[in-house]
């Protein structure tokens, strides 16, 4: 694959490596945007169809990305914490007495189970890092493991790190969760779209994530995967649109007592957003397009150097085996301040985000060499410089 960033509007005199914080937007999501608020005008051509059509696409399209057997198990939210709080809300809290979690994951996929354990008198269980940077991220898979037990009620875990990289285990962990029938949560927000991803391998329960970082799409757009040990839950709110027969907007007083099938009852309200689902649309149709194991490659081959050189200059990263590609942390030698090295990188207009004790770094494909060498330059620089 190409540098992409002809697909953008981004200007040249910024070095913009920070899509996990927010993805910039491809012009054709742009341009659906616009379509979609000058639609407004027209309110007349807005059908009842419409109100199902793009959603429906939508959801087939995410199925794809995450191979979830059927559109109906894809549902349309606004926010991670909401996809959460579905979870939460659904899950028996019989079948277990521990919630296992990483530490310092996103507060979002926190948060829903400090709440949950509080209500439900369960322990929380978070599994740090070891101390080091020897087999880091292996170590921290192990003790993920050897913290799920006969106990357990539920996994909550990123599929990387949120502020390094660092990669979970998905396949082992999604196992080993399965067989001691606990519930298996991902957080995808960090990966989906850069990384290629299987809900069926993996044995997730639910996968939730945010449109706004590497699945390209607009703010306020969360999708989320819910399997079978869900799909009969109680949503978070009780619309219109996710009752059966909704489709008829003539019969809506006929009040039903059933959902849609499947995982569609826990959309938000107004999901059918004429503005934001479009959008998405574009932008997975263009994921699909690239294919996310080639942005990954990409990824890779544009960070290859810089990573193999930067231990040199007293930086410390994870092992590339245990770390995404899309976006890694590196932590400072000693004698580099924070503060220093975040006035040289705005000097030069580089963009990266400091996440916990990681600088975070994350390339997408509209990022070129040149890109990588201002950064590269900066960084070897400010070690000399004290
Ligand atoms: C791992 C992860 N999950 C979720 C989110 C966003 O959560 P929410 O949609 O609840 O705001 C972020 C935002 O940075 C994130 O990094």
């Amino acid at each position: 694959m190409d540098c992409q960033k002809h697909l953008f509007s981004l200007s040249d005199d910024h070095h913009y490596l920070n899509c996990s914080f927010l993805s910039p937007l491809l012009q054709r999501v742009e341009e659906a945007g616009v379509q979609g608020i000058k639609g407004k005008n027209r309110p007349w051509e807005t059908t009842p169809d419409h109100f199902f059509e793009d959603s429906n696409i939508l959801r087939s399209l995410f199925a794809k990305l995450v191979n979830a057997p059927s559109a109906k198990d894809i549902a349309v939210m606004p926010a991670v914490s909401y996809g959460l709080a579905t979870v939460a809300k659904n899950i028996d809290p019989n079948k277990g007495s521990s919630i296992v979690i990483a530490g310092e994951q996103f507060p979002s996929n926190v948060y829903a189970w400090k709440r949950f354990c509080k209500n439900n008198y369960c322990q929380l269980k978070i599994v740090d890092p070891p101390e080091g940077f020897e087999n880091r991220g292996e170590k921290w898979n192990e003790r993920i493991l050897d913290a799920i037990d006969s106990n357990t009620l539920l996994v909550a875990l990123g599929n990387v790190h949120w502020t390094d990289g660092t990669l979970y285990d998905l396949k082992s962990i999604g196992t080993k969760t399965q067989k001691n029938d606990a519930y298996f949560v991902i957080d995808g927000t960090q990966s989906v779209g850069a990384m290629p991803i299987d809900v069926q391998e993996i044995k997730a329960d639910a996968l939730i994530c945010a449109g706004y970082k590497w699945l390209m799409g607009p703010y306020a757009i969360t999708l989320g995967y819910f399997g079978p040990k869900l799909q009969n839950g109680i949503p978070l709110e009780e619309g219109w649109i996710v009752r059966k027969n909704s489709e008829d907007f003539s019969g809506l007083v006929d009040y039903e007592d059933d959902y849609q099938p499947g995982a569609q009852r826990f959309d938000m309200g107004e999901r059918s957003n004429f503005i934001l689902v479009p959008m998405m649309i574009e932008a997975l149709n263009q994921i699909l397009d690239w294919e996310p194991q080639h942005i990954q490659t990409y990824c890779k081959q544009l960070t290859a150097d810089l990573e193999n050189d930067l231990p040199e200059y007293g930086y410390q990263i994870e092992d590339p085996e245990w770390r995404a590609r899309h976006m890694f942390g590196i932590r400072l030698p000693k004698s580099v301040s924070l503060e220093k090295l975040q006035h040289k990188l705005d000097e030069h207009n580089i963009h990266v985000s400091v996440r916990g004790s990681a600088v975070r770094i994350s390339p997408n494909v509209y990022n070129d060499e040149q890109d990588i060498a201002m950064l590269y330059n900066v960084l070897k620089d400010v070690t000399s410089d004290t």
